[in-house]
C-alpha cells in the first residue's frame, strides 16, 4: 500500500522561477461544446494561484470527455473560465506536444500560466499501462525536457493509469497539488474502514466502471449495503430476471450495456448486498409522466420512483457512513430531478457522516442550502469509489516511485 502521509506535497519544494507541468482534472459536463459546471476548474485556483505566487510558470494539462463521446471536446472554453476564475490571462494552444506547444512553453515566463489542449486527443493518453512504461511514451519523453517539476492535482483522474497521470513522475520530480494532497488526507481521516454500517448510494453515467468498483466494494467486504439507481440499477434489475419492457432495454443495448448483465448476475449471486429500486417515475408515449412499479415498467424510465426513495430513506437511517454518487435520474430535466434531490437530502439528514461525488450532486446540495451538513465533497467519481474500495490509485503510486527516484 502507498504510504501516503509520506507523499511529497507543494511544501517539499522550492518553485520560484521553476517551470511546472500541473496535472488538473478539468473535465466538465459539456452541451454543444459549452461547459454546464465549472466547479472542477474552480477546485484547481489555489494549487494555480499558488505556484503563480511563489512564482513559477505554470503549464496546465488535463483531459476533457473521451474519445467517440459529445464531451470530447477541446479545452478552449476551459481557458476562457479559467481566466475569468483567475482574474489573469490564462494562454491556450490548440495543441499538447507539437512544435507551437512546446514553442510557448519554452517561452512562458514566471507568473504566466499556459493551458495545453485536450490531453485525450493524443492516442498514447487513452491507453492504460504501468508507470514504467507510460514513462516511454513520446508525451512524456517530448515535454518531460521542459520542465523542472510535475505537480499532479488531478485527484479525480487519479484511477486512471494514464502517460499523464503516472508518466510524468518516473521522469520529473513530483509532489501532490492542493487538491490532491486535501482529498486524499480527508478521505484517509473521515473513511474510516471500521465504521459501519457503511451504504453506498451508486448512480450515474460511467455504468461498466461502477459495476467493477462494485465488485470491489464487495469483494473488500467494504460496503455494508449497495443501493443502486439509475442505469447502474436497470442493468442489476435484468440480471434479477425483471423484464423492463421494449424501450428500456433498447437504452441497454444502444449503451452497450447489456454485456455487463452476466457480471452483474455473479455479483447477485454470490450474496452481493445489492439493492434495486421498487419503483420508476417513467416517461410516457403521449409524453406524460407516470409512476410505475419496478417489476411491470412500460415507460422510458427516468428517475427512481417515491417508494424507492422511501425503502432507500429507511435503509439509510442505520447508516454511520453514506457515500453517493452519480444522480438517480435524469436530473437534467426538473421532471426528473425528484429522485436525486429526495435520496441527497434523506442522506444528509439521516445524521450519518456523508460523501459525495460528481458534479450533478454537489449541484443539488447547493440548491437545498444543505452545504453546512455534508461531510465530505469530493472531486472524484471514480476515483473517490476506487479509494474507499481500498484500491491503491495508480496517480499516487506513480508520486510514490517519483519520490524513491528523485528523493523529494
Ligand atoms: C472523471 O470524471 O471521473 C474523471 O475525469 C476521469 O474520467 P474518465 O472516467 O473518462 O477516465
Amino acid at each position: 500500500m502507498v504510504r501516503l502521509e509520506e507523499l511529497p506535497t507543494l511544501d517539499s519544494v522550492d518553485v520560484s522561477n521553476k517551470k511546472v507541468l500541473l496535472r488538473v482534472d478539468f473535465n466538465s459536463p459539456v452541451r454543444d461544446e459549452e461547459l454546464l459546471d465549472d466547479s472542477r476548474i474552480r477546485a484547481h485556483i489555489p494549487t494555480i494561484k499558488e505556484l503563480l505566487e511563489r512564482g513559477a510558470s505554470v503549464v496546465v494539462i488535463s483531459h476533457q470527455g473521451r474519445p467517440g463521446e459529445d464531451d470530447f471536446i477541446t479545452l478552449e472554453p476551459h481557458a476562457r473560465k479559467l481566466s475569468e476564475l483567475l482574474g489573469q490571462t490564462v494562454n491556450f494552444v490548440d495543441d499538447v506536444m507539437g512544435p507551437e506547444a512546446r514553442r510557448r512553453i519554452k517561452e512562458l515566463k514566471p507568473g504566466e500560466v499556459l493551458l495545453l489542449d485536450n490531453v485525450r486527443f493524443l492516442a498514447e493518453e487513452n491507453i492504460n499501462a504501468p508507470p514504467e512504461v507510460q514513462a516511454r511514451t513520446y508525451l512524456v519523453r517530448r515535454l518531460s525536457k521542459l520542465f523542472d517539476l510535475y505537480v499532479n492535482d488531478a485527484f479525480a483522474t487519479a484511477h486512471r493509469s494514464q502517460p499523464s497521470v503516472v508518466g510524468f513522475p518516473l521522469a520529473l520530480p513530483s509532489v501532490m497539488g492542493r487538491v490532491m494532497e486535501k482529498e486524499v488526507k480527508a478521505l484517509s481521516k473521515v473513511f474510516n474502514p471500521k465504521d459501519s454500517p457503511k451504504i453506498f448510494v451508486l448512480g450515474g453515467g460511467k455504468v461498466p466502471d461502477t459495476i467493477s468498483i462494485i465488485e470491489n466494494l464487495v469483494k473488500n467486504k467494504v460496503a455494508d449495503r449497495i443501493l443502486t439507481t439509475g442505469l447502474v440499477a436497470e442493468v442489476f434489475l435484468v440480471a434479477k430476471g425483471i423484464d423492463l419492457g421494449e424501450k428500456n432495454m433498447a437504452v441497454l443495448e444502444k449503451k452497450g450495456l447489456l454485456g455487463l448483465i452476466p457480471k452483474a448476475r455473479r455479483l447477485l449471486l454470490s450474496g452481493a448486498p445489492i439493492e434495486t429500486p421498487i419503483d420508476f417515475r417513467v416517461l410516457d408515449e403521449d409524453g406524460s409522466v407516470k409512476v410505475e412499479p419496478a417489476f411491470s415498467v412500460t415507460g422510458l424510465i427516468r428517475d427512481v420512483g417515491p417508494a424507492t426513495v422511501k425503502s432507500y430513506g429507511e435503509l439509510m437511517k442505520e447508516a454511520k457512513v453514506i457515500v453517493m454518487r452519480g444522480p438517480a435520474g435524469v436530473m437534467e430535466d426538473p421532471r426528473f430531478r425528484e429522485g436525486t434531490r429526495e435520496l441527497v437530502k434523506t442522506a444528509l439528514e439521516s445524521g450519518a457522516f456523508t460523501i459525495f461525488g460528481g458534479g450533478h450532486l454537489t449541484a443539488v446540495i447547493k440548491e437545498l442550502g444543505m452545504e453546512d451538513k455534508v461531510g465530505h465533497i469530493s472531486t472524484g467519481g471514480g476515483a473517490l469509489l476506487s479509494f474507499l474500495a481500498g484500491k491503491d490509485l495508480p496517480a499516487l503510486v506513480a508520486l510514490e516511485k517519483s519520490k524513491e527516484k528523485f528523493g523529494i
